[in-house]
Formats: structure tokens, C-alpha cells, sequence
């Protein structure tokens, strides 16, 4: 760092820090950990990676507390759902084991550039695995490459904790029934970019996509699940075309904790006209509120903030996602890792 970053007003970009850790899949086992100060790989021409998409990622958090300590939120259940990705297209699986080792290393090594407390931001952890032997023939690789990033960020949604606009437009699909939906593959976020630029190019700040079968039920919000407040309950849907956020997961916990009944279940598009409030949820964007929902295909806008504001359930769980994993209040579940 030449000169100190300005971490209360930083974005959701790339800033190069001191250092990336990488561990290579060959001969059938897991080498050393190498830690890296490039920015670069080399890779063969016919990786699988760069031909078929044998591609699979993750994003967790790592944050500075009120005590100067540093957290990393969840970072187990990243680890497993990596796991499942892996499965998910043939891909060799991480173990915990390492994906914990590494994942400590990185942020250990990184330590100057974990924002500091109050600033808002956090650093960003971003695990991925890439086929990376040559393979011309549609199969699965024999060798793969672990890297992990980080990065420091501010909010996902520029807005940051302040309601933006979501759109629904049935021309896209993100994902196919029962194709790689519910896990984290590069080749989701390709076929989410036309969507979402054309959302973004309208002034909406996401997609909300229906289910790709029917067309019927909500799915997700972009890069992130989606909840609903309805009649005081903690609504979210239920689908296998989408990822098993951990932030939802969390949300939902700590609704429970607060007495707030859960129920994660289809949720057909006309039932946004009876909620009360609603959130895009995920690492990146944490839990970001929602002010009307606009169907373009059918011209219905459903107004879920009327008065511009996050609603109070929404607010109440943001407040206590945020202070569990700054250390402000205590972590019942065993939800945080704290790097020493
Ligand atoms: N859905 C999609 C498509 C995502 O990319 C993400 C981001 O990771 C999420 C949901 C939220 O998941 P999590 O809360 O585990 O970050
Ligand atoms: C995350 O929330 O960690 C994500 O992976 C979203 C990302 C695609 C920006």
C-alpha cells in the first residue's frame, strides 16, 4: 500500500494486496501451500478450465471487531459448499482441512489490509478452483489448481444499507431446472451478465428471476438470495435452481432467535403484492432492502418500501448479522473464526 486507502468510501472492486495462496491437485493428491505475490497465472492453452468451464468459486468475509481482532464469518460452511460445487461438475474437492489452513493464511498474510473497525468495509475472501490439464475432449480434468484472493471492499450495491429497485423480465434465465443452479460455477455469472447489465442500463440495481421451469416462483436476486417479510414472517424460496446462501441461512437463524416464524417455500410472483417488506441477501451483498419490485412483462410494480426506508425487520436483522461478525455481540452460534 503506497498510501492509506480511504476505507470508508471504498467500492466492491479489486485492490491488489501483499499476497495470494495456491495449492495444485496432481498425481492424485494435494501439494504444498505456495503463497504468492503474482497476480498472474500460466496456464496451457487446452486447460479444462478455459474450454468447458471447470470453474467453481466462493466469497466470505473477514472482518476487523470492536476488540481489534480479526473474523472471518462462517468460513466451515464455505468450505463444504465448495465441496459440493466441486461435485456438482466433476471437479477434485478441497478439503475443509485446507480450505481452513489456507483461508487463515491468506488474511494472516494480508493482515494491513483488513479495514478497520467502523469503517464499514471488510475484506473479501475469494477461493477458486480451475481444471487446469489439457483435455480436448469433453472430460473432466485430472489436475486442479486452489487459489485464494483477497480483496478489501465497501457495499456490493453502491447504495449500501438505502432500498434500490429490482426488476423481473422472464427473457432470461440464469439457470436451467435442474442444471448448476445451487452451486457456485463461473458459468451461472456468464449467463447472468446480459440480464443484469440490461437491468442495470434500465436504473434497476439487480434481476430477480423467477424459477426457470415455470416461471412461476421467485428464485434469486442476482448475486444473492432474496427474503421477504410477510405478515411478520421471515418468507425466503425454496428452489434447487439457487445457491444455499449462508447469509440466508444466518438471517433465518437469528429470525428465529428474535421469535420471527421462517418459511422457506415457493413463493409465486403475485404474492409480492401482500409482503411488507423484502432484501437481497448474500456475502457481498449482506442484506440489501428493497423498494418495489418491477415485473416489465407484465407492467405490475409491486412497491414494497413506501416511504423510501428499510423496513424494521430487515433493519433489526442487518443490525444483528453486522455486530455478530464485528465482535459486538457475542457469537451464540459459533458462526466466526478469529484469525491469531
Ligand atoms: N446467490 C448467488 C447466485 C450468489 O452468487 C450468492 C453469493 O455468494 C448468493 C446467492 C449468496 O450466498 P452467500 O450468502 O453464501 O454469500
Ligand atoms: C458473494 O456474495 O460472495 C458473491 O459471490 C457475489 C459475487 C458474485 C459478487
Amino acid at each position: 500500500m503506497d498510501k492509506e486507502l480511504d476505507w470508508s468510501h471504498l467500492s466492491f472492486g479489486y485492490i491488489p494486496t501483499d499476497c495470494n495462496v495456491r495449492c495444485c491437485f496432481r498425481d492424485g493428491k494435494w501439494g504444498d501451500i505456495e503463497v504468492s505475490q503474482s497476480e498472474t497465472i500460466d496456464l496451457h492453452i487446452a486447460a479444462t478450465c478455459l474450454h468447458y468451464g471447470q470453474e467453481i468459486f466462493e466469497g466470505l468475509k473477514a472482518f476487523r471487531g470492536k476488540d481489534g481482532k480479526i473474523r472471518v464469518f462462517r468460513l466451515e460452511e464455505n468450505a463444504r459448499r465448495i465441496i459440493e460445487s466441486a461435485k456438482g461438475i466433476m471437479m477434485e474437492p478441497v478439503p475443509v482441512e485446507l480450505f481452513t489452513e489456507m483461508v487463515k493464511k491468506v488474511v494472516k498474510l494480508n493482515e494491513r489490509f483488513v479495514p478497520p473497525y467502523g469503517s464499514g468495509a471488510s475484506l473479501y475472501i475469494r477461493p477458486l478452483e480451475i481444471g487446469i490439464s489439457a483435455q480436448v475432449g469433453v472430460k473432466p480434468a485430472k489436475e486442479y489448481m486452489f487459489i485464494i484472493l483477497v480483496t478489501p471492499v465497501g457495499p456490493y450495491f453502491k447504495e449500501g444499507f438505502k432500498p434500490t429497485n429490482i426488476c423481473v423480465m422472464r427473457e432470461f434465465d440464469r439457470v436451467a431446472p435442474k442444471g448448476t443452479g445451487r452451486w457456485k460455477v463461473g458459468g451461472n455469472y456468464a449467463a447472468s451478465l446480459e440480464a443484469g447489465e440490461k437491468a442495470h442500463s434500465l436504473g434497476y440495481s439487480a434481476v430477480l428471476y423467477l424459477d426457470p421451469k415455470e416461471k412461476k416462483y421467485i428464485d434469486e436476486c442476482g448475486p444473492a438470495n432474496f427474503f421477504a417479510i410477510k405478515d411478520g414472517k421471515y418468507i425466503t424460496p425454496a428452489s434447487e435452481s439457487i445457491l444455499p446462501s449462508i447469509t440466508n441461512k444466518s438471517l433465518m437463524q437469528l429470525a428465529r432467535d428474535m421469535g420471527i416464524e421462517v418459511e422457506a417455500r415457493h413463493i409465486p410472483i403475485e404474492e409480492l403484492a401482500e409482503i411488507e417488506e423484502a432484501a437481497a441477501c448474500g456475502t457481498a451483498a449482506v442484506a440489501s432492502p428493497v423498494a418495489e419490485i418491477d415485473d416489465l412483462d407484465t407492467g405490475i410494480k409491486y412497491v414494497v418500501s413506501k416511504d423510501g426506508q428499510p423496513g424494521p425487520v430487515t433493519t433489526a436483522l442487518y443490525n444483528r448479522l453486522r455486530a455478530i461478525q464485528l465482535g459486538e455481540e457475542p457469537d451464540v452460534h459459533g458462526w466466526n473464526t478469529i484469525i491469531d
